[in-house]
């Protein structure tokens, strides 16, 4: 049987670039929205830190800031949660799509799905014109926590709760998702959890929008290729992963033990290390000190705890090599502790990071070009041709 020719170097005479595994720092884009120093620590958007904006802000100004690079006024503010919340009401051919997916399936598989069905029942939108796609860009973010939580509802037999256009984008959620008002405590936290997962530069999902952005495609596309992105474990799947790992330690005491099985076999740590920050992740401290407050108000949990003790614990060993605790690490404490079921955490990171992968996309928009990188082939070349009979 004729064999293929061994690789032979490419039939060029420009000299081969040198291939960077994961892309690990080359620039993908000139970007204004945000901004990280991963040695220090340090998150932006638009040049407002992360801790201040956790403190001060709320999802839809954040939202704001991310879309329009400046800070709303008040009137701009309130006017821009009335055009959020005027699609808040979703098509019922929608909701009756929702209703038809598999009850089995993963939320951020149906949350996937639902993105080509909601530019299904929507205008056309012309990506030519800054309305246009301001108006897309309203609908894609007021669509994603109903959506969430419809499924959420749909697949445990419950009725789908109505928007209420009164609440914010957290407090709608937690309303929709329950069928309750939250208290305010809750729709703080969830609130502040939303900002600090807005926007984080060129992430996996926010690169992936910006490549199917590039094509010249709309929002609903874009956003369903960066929710499929960010379903991965080393992604934002992540933080389904940390309640497991923390729930199979089985607590605090058991801590110890499990790192070293963990580090002895050179397996992840779920929720620990990051390809930018080589220190502790600010939305991890900012999402510690949330924590604090709600398990100060509703009681600890043995999870916390044991989480407490892991990152102490992992610190020692893996403090020296840059691996410290991400925005993953804390997150599903929390959202354990507000009753969110486990596979709706990464849903909830997709709803926040929307606004971001919405500002990248309007920032594409702008000045596109078409993502079409190069490759290293490392395949044979003038391969011979053997008729099937033959081989
Ligand atoms: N536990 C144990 N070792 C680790 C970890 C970890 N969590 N993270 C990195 N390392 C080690 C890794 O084993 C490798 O060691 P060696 O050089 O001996 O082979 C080295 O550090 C480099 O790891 P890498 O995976 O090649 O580095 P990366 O820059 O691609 O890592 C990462 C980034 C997020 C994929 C990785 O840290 C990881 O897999 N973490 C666990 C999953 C996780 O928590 N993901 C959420 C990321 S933050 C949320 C988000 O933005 O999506």
């Amino acid at each position: 049987m004729p064999s293929p020719k061994a690789p032979q170097p490419p039939p060029s005479t420009l000299s081969t670039p040198e291939l960077i595994p994961g892309l690990a720092g080359i620039p993908a884009a000139e970007s204004s929205i945000s901004f990280i120093d991963g040695q220090e620590g340090i998150l932006a958007y638009r040049g407002h830190r992360i801790e201040v904006l956790a403190e001060h802000s709320t999802f839809e100004e954040t939202t704001y800031l991310l879309w329009n690079a400046c800070l709303p006024t008040q009137a701009e503010l309130d006017a821009f949660k009335i055009e959020l919340t005027a699609h808040y009401h979703l098509p019922d051919e929608l909701l009756a799509a929702l209703r038809a997916l598999p009850a089995g399936g993963h939320p951020m598989a149906a949350l996937q799905a639902m993105m080509p069905m909601l530019r299904m029942v929507s205008p056309v939108c012309n990506l030519k014109d800054p309305v246009s796609r301001h108006e897309t860009s309203l609908r894609v973010l007021a669509a994603m926590p109903i959506l969430i939580a419809a499924f959420e509802r749909v697949r445990r037999g419950k009725e789908i709760i109505a928007p209420d256009p009164e609440l914010s984008v957290a407090g709608n959620f937690l309303w929709c998702l329950n069928g309750e008002k939250p208290d305010a405590i809750e729709e703080r936290i969830l609130d502040c959890a939303l900002v600090l997962h807005a926007e984080h530069t060129m992430n996996a999902s926010t690169f992936a929008c910006r490549v199917v952005a590039s094509t010249e495609t709309d929002a609903y596309t874009a956003v369903s290729g960066a929710v499929g992105t960010l379903f991965g474990p080393l992604h934002g799947g992540a933080n389904e992963r940390v309640l497991e790992q923390l729930e199979a330690i089985g607590g605090a005491e058991n801590a110890q033990a499990w790192f070293q099985a963990q580090v002895a076999k050179k397996a992840k740590v779920m929720g620990m290390g990051h390809r930018v920050y080589k220190t502790k992740d600010p939305r991890a401290r900012a999402l510690q000190l949330l924590a604090k407050e709600l398990f100060e108000a509703r009681g600890t949990t043995e999870l916390y705890a044991t989480a407490l003790e892991l990152e102490k614990i992992a610190a020692e060993v893996f403090g020296a090599r840059g691996i410290w605790p991400n925005v993953d690490f804390f997150s599903g404490i929390v959202y354990q502790k507000l009753g969110i079921p486990t596979d709706v955490f990464t849903p909830i990171f997709a709803l926040a990071r929307t606004a971001g992968w919405l500002a990248h996309w309007r920032e594409q928009m702008r000045d596109n070009k078409l993502f079409r990188p190069g490759q290293i082939y490392t395949g044979v070349h003038d391969a011979t041709w053997v008729p099937i009979e033959d081989r």
